[in-house]
C-alpha cells in the first residue's frame, strides 16, 4: 500500500507510534522513526522491523516541542529524498486535572506537545509536499477532543485543537493535493493508562460495545489506510478508533 513513499512518523518509541512504524514497514514505505531521544531499545525494536520485512527505517531524533530541532530534522529527510509524501503526527502527552486545580503550565504543554508541534511539523513537511503537488498528513487526535469529560481540559482542549487544525490544514492544501485527516483513538492500550485510576477503566469499558481495550495496531490499521491512496478522495476526516464508545453517547 505504501511502496516507495517517504514517511515521517513522531513519537515512535512505543505504542501507537511503534505499531505504525511496523505496518508501515510491512507495506513497503522508507520510514523515519522519529523519537525524543536514541535508546537501546528503540534501536532494537527499529531493527528488527527494518530485518523482518526488509524495510527502510531510518531513526531520527529531535523532541517536538524544539523548533530547531524539528526544522533541521525535516531539512535531512528532505534532503535525503527531495520529496516527503506522508507525515503522521502521533507524538503526544496525557493529562488530566479537574478545572479548578490546572496549572496554566499543563495547559502550556499539553498545548505544546500535542498541538502546537503538530502545526510546526505540517508546515516543514507540507512544504515539501507542495512542490509534488501530493502528500498526506495524518494527525492523531482523541475521542478527548470531541467532547468534555471531567478532568480534560488541558489535553482535551490540545485535542480539540489538532481536530480544528485538520479541518483548516485540509482546506487549504487540498489544491495541492495534500490531505490531511484525523484519528481520533478511544481507550487504547499503551503506556499513556499506566498508572490512571481503575474505576475509570472500567466505565470506559462498560460504555464500550466491543467491551475492550484497543490494540495499538488497531490505531495504526487507521493511519495506513489514510496515509495510503486506499483514502485518496478522504481528506479533513475524522475517523473514531474507540470500539463504538462516542457513537453510542459514551
Ligand atoms: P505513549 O505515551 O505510549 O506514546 C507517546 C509517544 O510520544 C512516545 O513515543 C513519546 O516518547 C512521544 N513524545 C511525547 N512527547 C514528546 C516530545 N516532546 N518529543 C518527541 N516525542 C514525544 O502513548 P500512545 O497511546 O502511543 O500515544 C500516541 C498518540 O495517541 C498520542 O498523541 C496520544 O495523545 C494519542 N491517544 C492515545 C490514546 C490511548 O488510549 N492510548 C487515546 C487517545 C489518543
Amino acid at each position: 500500500m505504501l511502496k516507495d513513499k517517504i514517511a515521517v512518523i513522531t513519537g515512535t518509541n512505543r505504542g501507537i507510534g511503534l505499531a505504525t512504524v511496523e505496518k508501515f514497514a510491512e507495506h513497503h514505505a522508507c520510514v523515519w522513526a522519529c523519537a525524543r531521544q536514541a535508546t537501546d531499545t528503540f534501536e532494537k525494536n527499529i531493527n528488527e522491523l527494518s530485518e523482518k520485512y526488509e524495510a527502510e527505517i531510518h531513526p531520527l531524533y529531535f523532541d517536538v516541542t524544539d523548533t530547531d530541532a524539528v526544522k533541521k530534522a525535516i531539512k535531512t529527510v528532505g534532503d535525503q529524498h527531495k520529496r516527503i509524501d506522508i507525515l503522521v503526527n502521533n507524538a503526544g502527552i496525557s493529562a488530566e486535572q479537574l478545572f479548578h486545580m490546572t496549572s496554566i503550565k499543563m495547559i502550556e504543554d499539553s498545548m505544546h506537545t500535542n498541538f502546537i508541534s503538530q502545526v510546526n511539523l505540517a508546515q516543514m513537511v507540507s512544504r515539501y509536499m507542495m512542490r509534488k503537488k501530493a502528500g498526506s498528513i495524518v494527525n492523531v487526535a482523541s475521542v478527548a477532543g470531541m467532547e468534555a469529560e471531567e478532568g480534560g481540559l488541558a489535553y482535551g482542549s490540545s485535542k480539540a485543537a489538532v481536530l480544528f487544525s485538520t479541518q483548516t490544514m485540509a482546506l487549504e492544501l487540498g489544491k495541492y493535493g495534500i490531505r490531511v485527516n484525523a484519528v481520533s483513538p478511544g481507550f487504547i492500550d499503551t503506556d499513556m493508562w499506566r498508572g490512571r485510576k481503575d474505576d475509570l477503566k472500567e466505565k470506559i469499558l462498560r460504555e464500550t460495545p466491543l467491551r475492550r481495550q484497543g490494540r495499538p495496531e488497531e490505531v495504526a490499521h487507521t493511519i495506513l489506510f489514510l496515509a495510503s491512496d486506499m483514502a485518496s478522495f478522504i481528506t479533513g476526516q475524522n475517523i473514531v478508533v474507540d470500539g463504538g464508545r462516542k457513537s453510542m453517547g459514551g
